[in-house]
């Protein structure tokens, strides 16, 4: 994918490419698979490019913003809707997304009191709740066990005490990469069956169901989740239900590319060093996997000394930190590679860039290519 724009880039290269043709067609793809009347906000913590946000949110239901900084950049990509999540929020972004008009999702009984107090009117809001179980297989659970997302179930009596605010729905986010579609489609059949129940117990009428993001990716694999089971899920009528993928929408259509600088075999192993590296694309080093990455051949040579190169042979593709951490591959098989060639690391549009440590070392950053 764009060889070419990268062969193009000035060497030693180093870029993430965004392709929002690929941002429109996975939204397409989410849109055609959920149920009819469901909606879905693109959860802009994945990746806050300006032009990636602007793809999206013209083609999702709103944005999902969990800051003051994404809360801004999703007012100015004109979003439909905004909702507001996230368990540490101040005053100051409180009142911006009132005054933005987003629905907040609010994580506990005191933020629920702080917001009251300043909203000028009685804000909407949705509870996010940290239920006994998740539900839910994947990377990050954040219900069903001890994290500080969301109120406990045993607490929402108390919330509902709170003068100054409607409370309309609740918000159910659970796990991140879960790649079971099955899975999914009953996490979101039990989050709506509880949240009639609950709301019918808490005496309020219920209007909204946010079940929040977590549609997964396989980074060792080229397949897809299937998300067809989510389609036969029923919605009572009244309710809509909201889904708030981030990395599903944006990991395919995001590059990391960088030129190998030198390669080098120390101790049995061969080592690809990069322009580049964890400080732009984190996510491997963070959850502990190998990226795969392909290979784009530079022909060109222009210096007079020899060309580091290997063949057929496993490589470890590293970074230019100072630390033996800086790895973004470990140990894959490669016919040909020479310092000047471009590895290129797909699936890299989510929680590459917006989670990594951009400043270690102060190298210049890679250029952001949109096409
Ligand atoms: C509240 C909330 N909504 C949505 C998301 C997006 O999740 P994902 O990118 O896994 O779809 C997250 C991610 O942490 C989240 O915390």
């Amino acid at each position: 994918m764009h060889d070419e724009i990268l062969r193009a880039l000035p060497a030693p290269s180093c870029a993430y490419v965004y392709d929002t043709a690929a941002l429109r067609a996975r939204a397409a793809m989410v849109r055609q698979a959920l149920p009819g009347s469901a909606s879905f906000l693109y959860a802009v913590k994945a990746n806050g490019n300006p032009a990636v946000i602007a793809a999206l949110a013209s083609v999702c239901d709103g944005l999902e913003v969990a800051s003051g900084g994404e809360l801004s950049l999703a007012v100015a990509a004109g979003a439909k809707r905004i909702v507001f999540g996230g368990p540490g929020k101040t005053d100051a972004e409180l009142a911006a997304a009132v005054a933005a008009g987003a629905l907040i999702n609010v994580e506990s009984v005191h933020e629920l009191r702080r917001l009251a107090s300043l909203a000028p009117a009685p804000p909407s809001v949705c509870l996010r709740v940290n239920r006994p179980g998740g539900g839910l297989q994947g990377s990050h659970t954040m219900t069903g066990t001890p994290t500080p997302f969301g109120i406990e179930e045993s607490q929402l009596a108390l919330a509902m005490q709170v003068p100054g605010v409607d409370v309309i729905g609740f918000h159910l986010h659970a796990v991140s990469n879960n790649v079971d579609g099955v899975a999914h489609a009953a996490f979101v059949r039990d989050s709506l069956d509880w949240s009639v129940q609950t709301a019918r117990e808490l005496g309020f009428s219920l209007r909204v169901v946010n079940v929040g993001g977590g549609l997964g990716v396989d980074y060792l694999n080229t397949t897809s989740m299937d998300l067809s089971p989510l389609r036969d899920v029923i919605v009572p009528p009244g309710i809509d239900l909201v889904f708030e993928p981030g990395r599903f929408l944006a990991a395919d259509a995001g590059v990391y590319a960088a030129t190998v600088l030198d390669i080098k075999t120390t101790h049995g192993r061969t080592f690809a060093v990069l322009r580049g590296g964890t400080h732009h694309f984190r996510l491997p080093a963070a959850w502990g996997y190998s990226h795969p990455f392909t290979v784009v051949p530079v022909d060109t040579w222009p210096h007079p000394y020899p060309r580091p190169s290997v063949t057929d042979c496993l490589v470890d593709a590293v970074g230019e930190l100072c630390t033996p951490r800086d790895v973004l591959t470990r140990g894959q098989h490669v016919e040909s590679l020479r310092a000047g060639d471009i590895l290129v690391f797909g699936r890299a549009g989510a929680y590459g860039w917006d989670i990594s440590h951009h400043e270690f070392l102060r190298h210049d950053p890679p250029s952001f290519i949109i096409v």
